[in-house]
């Protein structure tokens, strides 16, 4: 079984990919719609909750984990990997740089995110180990993902707003922009329209997913096959609201379940 984490419901579209992939593997995922957003707050409150999130996964018999979140993804993945040494753990950051240094040609790299992955400074550390030619410019976001979970996606003000965030990183000519967070994906459309359609956009629940996948395929131990069946998802608080918005990013409507992790 696979398990995936998110602040809140963003991370279903990483559970869409990967169901894409991998049809037949149960998956169990957990929103902390309770403790959302964690795009605003600290390293240090984020990785804690990224601990009691995989605890809880882990219980519910999850072999991998994937951290959905690219908030939590940027500032929690060395302390998950000392606290659960045997859990293979998959996150969005390595596989969306990687892709990033594979499509641009003139190793400008532009990011767009929400402030706390930008304040990590993850991105810059390993696009300095990969390539110290590559210039990346990054570019908090933050008023994205509270127009995106209100389902403006193609409202004016939307567009405005992404145009605005997108001149910075257009004036330094990047040709490659990293949508460096769960919600993005929804708004690709728009945020390829003001890019300029020759500049690269990549989307990392499309990464990630091929990286469980191909691991799972070395790896069947970590593999279960199942009936086709839906995803099971868990929720630290429910509203009508959280449901509307699980529906946005999944596509079609689906059971929450409230669970409380203490
Ligand atoms: N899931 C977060 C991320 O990908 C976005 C929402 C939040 O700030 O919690 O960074």
């Amino acid at each position: 079984m696979i398990g995936i984490f998110d602040s809140g419901l963003g991370g279903l579209t990483v559970v869409k990919e990967i169901i894409k992939k991998l049809p037949n593997c149960p998956i169990v995922y957990f929103g902390d719609t309770a403790r959302t957003p964690y795009g605003t707050k600290s390293a240090e409150i984020v990785t804690k909750y990224a601990i009691e999130n995989t605890k809880f996964l882990l219980k519910l018999g999850a072999k991998i984990i994937v951290v959905a979140c690219h908030t939590a993804s940027s500032t929690a993945m060395d302390k998950l990997k000392e606290v659960f040494p045997d859990v293979p753990f998959f996150e969005v950051v390595t596989p969306s740089m990687r892709k990033a240094l594979a499509l641009t040609k003139n190793k400008k790299i532009g990011l767009i995110a929400t402030r706390t992955t930008v304040e990590s400074k993850i991105y810059d550390r390993l696009f300095a180990q990969a390539d110290p030619e590559v210039k990346l410019y990054s570019q908090p976001a933050p008023l994205l993902v509270p127009l995106i979970e209100e389902g403006w996606l193609k409202r004016p003000e939307t567009r405005r707003i992404v145009k605005k965030y997108l001149i910075p990183l257009k004036m330094k000519g990047v040709d490659t922009i990293i949508l460096g967070c769960t919600h993005y994906p929804l708004i690709k459309k728009v945020i390829q329209e003001k890019a300029g359609k020759r500049r690269k956009l990549v989307d990392p629940s499309e990464e990630v997913a091929v990286e469980v996948e191909a691991f799972l395929k070395k790896h069947p131990e970590f593999y279960t096959e199942g009936e086709k069946q839906e995803p099971k998802i868990f929720v630290s608080d429910i509203t009508p609201n959280f449901e509307r918005i699980a529906c946005l990013f999944l596509g079609r409507r689906i059971k929450l379940e409230k669970v409380n992790l203490e």
